[in-house]
């Protein structure tokens, strides 16, 4: 903070450049992983050769649910079905704005069948306005909600022509982002939101053109390191005051904390064999 000197006997006038964060109450829906396996590889992280151990996931996600709900948020959850180990995965499979449903519509057939366990949760939650996409759409993997726009990514997973549909049937404006590292196939492992007017985000995940419309958006945007996007930092979930990230994310916490964040770091490691971080296993039900 900044201290102007007043008159003789005036008060300094202290500017506080950096807001109060306030964080509001979120409802989550998640996806215990008992059923969490790598058997196939859909993105550059999975080695179906490589045992993964079930127990340690469902442990990492039972702490990811006790953050939230230490934190005042509602955890909604959904019965894990066998045979779908990317369940878990839950902000894959709808995107919810204003009580209004967006399904998903997966690019690999391996995950296909995960959308409609989503749509008739929706309905059996009272969700009125459902609607399952015609154009693949992997839902908040690639769909982010600021506040004002969804950013929508585009480049491994979601079909370009999916951001219009979702323009449409979600109404709101959709701002499309190219996606160009295979490592980051999703836009929720390359850039995440933390207010309505701020975000992070790692850059070289998009296309040219794409860094540039996200400097023009947000000229304020936390920059992450090369070495907080490889252990999915970027995948990260924020209530305007709490940041939860993974815990190998440090200098990306460094930085939330220096705009007046409060870092809340959790282990995922047996989820990013997979791929995924916090983030992909937390589908937020807003309305
Ligand atoms: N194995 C899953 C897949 O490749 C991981 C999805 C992670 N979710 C996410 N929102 N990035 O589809």
């Amino acid at each position: 903070s900044v201290s102007l000197l007043g008159g003789a006997d005036a008060a300094p006038i202290v500017l506080d450049a950096t807001p109060a964060r306030v964080p509001t109450t979120r409802r989550y829906l998640m996806c215990e992983p008992r059923h969490f396996t790598v058997e196939y590889a859909i993105n550059p992280w999975m080695d179906p050769t490589r045992p993964t151990d079930t127990s340690l996931a469902v442990a990492q996600w039972t702490a990811l649910k006790e953050t939230y709900e230490r934190l005042g948020h509602q955890v909604e959850v959904i019965e894990p079905a066998p045979g779908l180990p990317d369940m878990v995965f839950s902000a894959n499979s709808g995107t919810v704005i204003d009580g209004r449903v967006l399904g998903a519509k997966f690019r690999a057939p391996e995950r296909a069948a995960e959308a409609d366990h989503f749509r008739r949760w929706f309905l059996a939650n009272g969700y009125q306005d459902v609607v399952m996409p015609e154009i693949t759409n992997e839902a908040e993997g690639d769909f982010t909600w600021t506040g004002k726009y969804l950013l929508a990514g585009t480049g491994f997973r979601t079909d370009p022509r999916a951001h219009a549909e979702a323009q449409e049937v979600l109404g709101v404006p959709v701002i499309s982002l190219n996606l160009v590292d295979p490592r980051y196939y999703h836009l929720d492992v390359a850039l995440f939101v933390l207010t309505e007017d701020l975000v992070a985000y790692y850059p070289d995940a998009f296309s040219v053109g794409s860094q540039e419309v996200l400097r023009r958006l947000y000229p304020d945007a936390i920059l992450a390191t090369a070495s907080d996007a490889a252990c999915l930092g970027l995948n990260a979930v924020s209530d305007g005051r709490h940041v939860v990230l993974p815990v190998e994310a440090t200098a990306l916490g460094e930085q939330v904390a220096a705009r007046g964040f409060e870092p809340v770091y959790v282990d995922i490691s047996e989820l990013r064999a997979s791929g995924g971080g916090p983030k992909c296993c937390t589908m937020e039900l807003r309305g």
